[in-house]
């Protein structure tokens, strides 16, 4: 007798009834990107098939969205003007706030809105925190992104994601939250986010690359995974509610690892390297994009995460829809 495990694969209905992974466009979270002025509405040279919006234009991409089945959304801001100590990033006028502002208005409880706390997309030299001579200064650093949560969550922000990998950030937050009355707003960390070439095209979209040095004395080293669960066990003890792993693709060891060891849900970023890489490889017809992007994002659900952010939001949920993955 032969054991056949291909049985379970004969029959369409059968395959999906056996299925390991579910996908539900309810864990997918879609990233924006907002710049400051108006009547903005421009491609994303880095990133093909996203766009670029102001405060005031970003309601037609949520709209767009909502439509396709994505609900939840990440909002990164662009802003005029950079400092050395990014203070842009918690002006209650910044670009983000601004947008949280707008869409809080228009859409109320129908959107969930996720702001990503750090501040290199605001400060002069790219860095996420403030700089003493050439190095970045931790402790320095937690006020400012304290005040960033702070004025996100004052602007509407449903749930604050600090990216920027300083030690106790999660602390700082979270008191800050919790002091002034956002007790019930969640903090997502990205807890093990990796010093990654990944991110190349995300830096070219929000102009935050950094202008000396590179971000290895605050972002992890990819030889490192108990590290990771370090770091994420830390997070959790200060207050985090949802652990992110960063990038996805290349750290599904440590998604499964995380996932096993974490009693929050596990959240992963498929970066925008990750998505242009498909994007290139697709227009040159070395891949076929929907079934890569559907497989990727499948791999990264089985491998333990329970949330995927990613620039695919809105196609991965139209896969959903039409029965490819779910
Ligand atoms: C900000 C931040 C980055 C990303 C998310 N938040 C860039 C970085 O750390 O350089 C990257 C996301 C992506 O590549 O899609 N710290």
């Amino acid at each position: 007798m032969i054991i056949r495990p291909r049985r379970l694969r004969q029959n369409n209905i059968l395959r999906k009834m056996v299925r390991e992974t579910k996908v539900s466009a309810d864990s997918l979270i879609l990233p924006f990107f907002v710049r400051e002025g108006n009547n903005i509405e421009e491609e994303i040279p880095s990133l093909c098939g996203q766009t670029r919006y102001s405060p005031d234009t970003i309601a037609k991409g949520v709209e767009k969205a909502l439509k396709s089945g994505v609900s939840s959304f990440m909002l990164f801001g662009i802003p005029s003007h950079k400092d050395e100590n990014g203070t842009g990033a918690y002006d209650e006028n910044g670009v983000v706030q601004k947008a949280a502002k707008q869409l809080k208005k228009g859409f109320g409880g129908d959107i969930y809105i996720i702001t990503d706390v750090c501040l290199c997309e605001y400060t002069s030299h790219g860095h996420c925190g403030a700089i003493n001579g050439a190095s970045v200064d931790n402790d320095a650093t937690l006020p400012l992104l304290a005040k960033t949560a702070l004025s996100h969550a004052a602007a509407g922000a449903d749930m604050v994601a600090p990216s920027d990998m300083m030690d106790g950030r999660i602390a700082a937050i979270r008191g800050a939250l919790d002091e002034q009355g956002f007790c019930d707003t969640p903090v997502m960390s990205y807890a093990a986010k990796y010093s990654s070439a990944f991110y190349g095209p995300f830096r070219e979209a929000a102009g935050s690359a950094p202008q000396f040095g590179d971000r290895k004395s605050y972002q992890m080293d990819c030889h490192n995974g108990k590290e990771a669960i370090k770091e994420v066990l830390l997070d959790i003890s200060e207050g985090a509610d949802i652990v992110m792993v960063k990038p996805a693709l290349s750290y599904l060891d440590i998604i499964s690892e995380v996932s096993k060891t974490a009693n929050i849900p596990v959240a992963a970023y498929s970066v925008s390297g990750e998505y242009a890489m498909i994007k290139a490889a697709a227009k040159q017809n070395l891949i076929d994009e929907y079934n890569a992007m559907c497989e990727t994002a499948v791999s990264i659900f089985r491998a333990g995460a329970d949330i995927l952010i990613t620039y695919y939001a809105a196609e991965l949920s139209g896969a959903i829809k039409k029965g490819d993955i779910g």
